[in-house]
């Protein structure tokens, strides 16, 4: 075991200590080493002297290839030009396991390469501060539906229709029978609520997506809360004072790494403050309209259109009231308007596009009925779900966030596939 870890190297200040960790870079002289030991938790600078360890010692440390695997001892010094603002003079070193010709060397690589060394890759420090990230923002969203008494309930992931259209569903052989990779955990979530009110579920969730763009992933993780009694209104209030917290959390946790080892600006982040402008669909066509984008009411926006819209704000939008014939089956019809449906989309900015889909759900039988048969869906394994409007039926409405894009907008990446651990891409699924 070790002594302590690099970020809790504070404490030690003065003392001598071990760290257990890996080689990220050496620079040094005939006389001076300097070795940049990362253990997971930070990275520091550890200094070999040639004076002060012998001449061995000082052998070992000039041979030290990136990525051996070390025991190093030292004594630790508070260093102002240092990130953790701390730095080890070197007394032992352990060589635990060698890394010979490491495939990631600090020079560029092209992603493809680094893609198929994922493995590896992890370690790099803009992808550590990436999972960092995505670990605080998956715990700032729990924290902020479990502070507000939401349950948080597991939903399926072999199921037997489609939520989200047929067109993207990975199919399974299940005991001489089809099954499906979950879409999205919604219907079981509706269930839920009927059971405790304010759920949510948080997983893995699949789409057979043939597309290769910066904002699909065939396997990416959601967050879906599902709240009874709720509307359309209800869900932009949530989903405004979610993201208000879950950005306040990232930054205050991560400002450095976002700025010094992502070069993100953090000022757009700061302005991430409920209330968030409300576009009615018939709004968003006209402005993508003015700004000569060839697209008719009707139709469905591409990352292009969604570019366009977000630009035009300095915080994420909410576009509203998409006609319901391009939503999904399950969307309430808007009373006012039977053509339009109570759905919502939250649109991060600069560009970044869609990062949570949600709306209310339609409650009627006979309604949800006739949306099934349209939609051209077999009726019998939705009839637990239609049992939801038999028994009691209430209205209610919920949303998806996705992780991947969420964090990509929140650290400025320009493609997903950094945003996830490992990605599943069309064409890949290594390692
Ligand atoms: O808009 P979507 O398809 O909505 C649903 O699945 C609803 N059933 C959610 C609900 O109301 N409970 O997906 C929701 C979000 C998107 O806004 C996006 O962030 C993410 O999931 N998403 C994807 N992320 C990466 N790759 C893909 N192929 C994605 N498809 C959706
Ligand atoms: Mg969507």
């Amino acid at each position: 075991m070790k002594d302590t870890s690099i970020a809790g190297i504070g404490e030690f200040s003065g003392k001598t200590v071990t760290l257990e960790g890996w080689l990220y870079n050496r620079r040094g002289s005939k006389k001076l080493q300097f070795l940049q030991i990362r253990d997971g938790s930070g990275t520091i600078q550890a200094v070999v002297a040639l004076a002060d360890v012998g001449e061995e010692l000082f052998e070992l440390a000039s041979g030290l290839n990136q990525e051996a695997s070390l025991r190093v001892t030292g004594e630790v010094k508070p260093d102002d030009r240092a990130p953790s603002g701390f730095e080890m003079l070197v007394s032992g070193i352990e060589l635990v396991a060698d890394s010979v010709d490491y495939p990631i060397s600090p020079k560029d690589h092209g992603v493809d390469f680094l893609l198929e060394n994922r493995h590896l890759w992890l370690r790099s420090s803009k992808q550590h501060a990436l999972m960092r990230i995505r670990g605080t923002l998956i715990s700032a969203l729990r924290e902020f539906f479990d502070k507000e008494g939401y349950l948080l309930v597991d939903a399926p992931i072999f199921t037997p229709s489609s939520v989200e259209g047929t067109t993207t569903l990975f199919e399974v052989e299940y005991f001489g029978d089809k099954a499906y990779l979950t879409q999205s955990g919604q219907l079981y979530m509706e269930a839920a609520a009927a059971a405790h009110g304010k759920v949510y579920c948080f997983g893995p969730t699949f789409r057979a997506e043939k597309s290769k763009t910066r904002r699909h992933l065939t396997e990416f993780w959601m967050l879906e809360p599902e709240i009874a009694f709720a509307n359309l209104d209800d869900v932009m209030e949530i989903q405004e004072q979610m993201l208000e917290f879950v950005t306040a959390k990232v930054l205050a946790k991560h400002r450095d790494e976002l700025e010094r080892v992502l070069e993100r600006d953090c000022t757009p982040l700061e302005k991430v403050k409920a209330p968030f402008p409300r576009v009615h669909y018939d709004e968003a066509i006209a402005m993508l309209k003015e700004k000569g984008q060839d697209l008719e009411w009707g139709g469905d926006f591409g990352g292009e259109d969604e570019t366009i819209l977000t630009k035009a704000f300095d915080r994420p939008i909410f576009v509203h009231r998409f006609p319901a014939a391009i939503k999904a089956f399950y969307m309430a019809p808007d009373p006012e308007d039977l053509k339009y449906s109570l759905s919502v989309d939250c649109l991060a900015p600069e560009g970044y596009g869609e990062i949570i889909g949600g709306g209310q759900r339609a409650d009627n039988l006979e309604y949800l009925q006739e949306r099934i048969a349209e939609h051209n869906l077999p009726s019998g394994p939705y009839e637990w779900y239609l049992d939801l409007r038999r028994y009691g039926s209430f209205p209610h409405a919920g949303f998806g966030i996705g992780i991947e894009r969420t964090l990509a907008w929140l650290t400025g990446r320009q493609h997903i596939r950094e945003c996830i651990p490992f990605p599943r891409l069309m064409h890949r699924i290594q390692p």
